[in-house]
């Protein structure tokens, strides 16, 4: 099989340009995706493996990035917990989230079975996918799991109620972080067995809590993720949105790769994390809703950072947000890719 820049670069070969790809490229901004929601609700496109390989596939073709990343949602572990999730027109919703429960750890009753129509999913996109671009997996962090799962959706953003129970009742916060780590290994697993080429794990609420909190109560789970995807021979990219000087307690064994976010620069990020991990990013999304000669005076600014550093992904800080036209990441993409890196 063919093997695409992503793999080699992940492979450490000093490749000639950096690989790209976007957190959230299918289901922000591409016209192809916007039309298929007037046909389909958001849980039939992911639900029906033959419409989820058809969007996971259409950043590849629209956008000409170097992978895809399976069109699912964080959100199917705790719907695999046993807690009840309905797609409503203003988003995904718990019918009660766990703040609002006497025995959340009673509550829950893990179903792995829940989470089979993904692995049709993923067999259905290597079915159809060209040779050299790979599929990324990917699981929420457990403690952004933990957010919503406590707090419910479409609330409160600050997420009090997770927050404070770190602190209330850490044994609780330990049990559910235990039960979201355990099922969430296996199905990373399960992944791995239906061949993705890399596993991302999103903590997009990491800077939700002081980053020693951090690593000391919540890294030993994501590490356990980590170790599992890694043993069976899958590289790890780990996002942990907001953990600014926590960068620098990060160790190989955490990932891979880490994906560092828009508030850190780029090159004071490959200072704090150890140099035998590989970065991911960081372009702020919300610069592709300017200009494309203010998009390209940012993108130069990598320029001597990817002649210097060839274990490293472009792409965003966090994910695309609605509004951003897909010429301009269609810019970005080109731009990558025609850039001279001097490598
Ligand atoms: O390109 C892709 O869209 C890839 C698939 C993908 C989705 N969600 C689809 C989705 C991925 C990788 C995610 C990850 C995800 N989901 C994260 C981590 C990354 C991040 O951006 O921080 C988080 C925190 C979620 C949880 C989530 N999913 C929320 C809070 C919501 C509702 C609000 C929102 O952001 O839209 C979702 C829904 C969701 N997940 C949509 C899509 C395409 C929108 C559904 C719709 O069309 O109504």
């Amino acid at each position: 099989m063919e093997k695409g820049i992503f793999v080699r670069t992940l492979e450490g070969e000093k490749t000639e340009r950096p690989p790209v790809w976007f957190m959230r490229q299918a289901g922000r901004v591409l016209p192809s995706y916007l039309e298929m929601r007037k046909d389909y609700s958001f849980k039939e496109l992911m639900r029906d493996p033959e419409l989820a390989a058809k969007v996971t596939l259409l950043p590849i073709y629209d956008l000409g990035v170097d992978a895809a990343i399976l069109f699912s949602d964080i959100l199917v572990i705790p719907e695999a917990l046993g807690m009840d999730l309905a797609f409503t027109d203003s988003g995904p919703r718990f019918t009660t989230a766990l703040k609002d429960l006497p025995n959340p750890v009673k509550s829950l009753n893990a179903d792995a079975s829940k989470l089979e129509y993904i692995y049709d999913a993923i067999d259905k996109i290597q079915e159809t996918k060209p040779a050299d671009i790979p599929l990324i997996g990917f699981c929420g962090a457990p403690f952004t799991t933990l957010c919503y799962m406590v707090q419910g959706l479409g609330t409160n953003h600050t997420f009090p109620d997770a927050v404070s129970l770190l602190y209330k009742d850490k044994k609780l916060a330990k049990q559910l972080l235990g039960a979201i780590t355990d099922l969430s290994i296996e199905y990373a697993l399960n992944q791995v067995k239906h061949g993705i080429s890399a596993f991302q794990i999103f903590e997009t609420h990491a800077g939700l809590i002081p980053s020693d909190l951090y690593m000391k109560l919540i890294m030993p789970f994501v590490r356990k993720i980590s170790a599992a995807v890694m043993n069976a021979g899958v590289p790890t990219i780990f996002l942990p949105k907001g953990l600014g000087v926590g960068l620098t307690q990060l160790q190989p064994g955490d990932a891979d790769i880490i994906s560092i976010d828009w508030q850190v620069p780029i090159k004071e990020a490959r200072k704090m994390v150890p140099k035998e991990m590989g970065l991911q990013g960081n372009l702020d999304p919300r610069i592709l809703l300017a200009d494309q000669n203010v998009i390209e005076n940012k993108l130069e600014e990598y320029l001597s950072f990817g002649a210097e550093e060839s274990n490293w992904i472009f792409n965003v800080g966090h994910g695309f947000i609605p509004g951003i036209p897909v010429e301009n990441a269609k810019f970005v993409v080109d731009w990558i890719k025609k850039a001279n890196w001097n490598r």
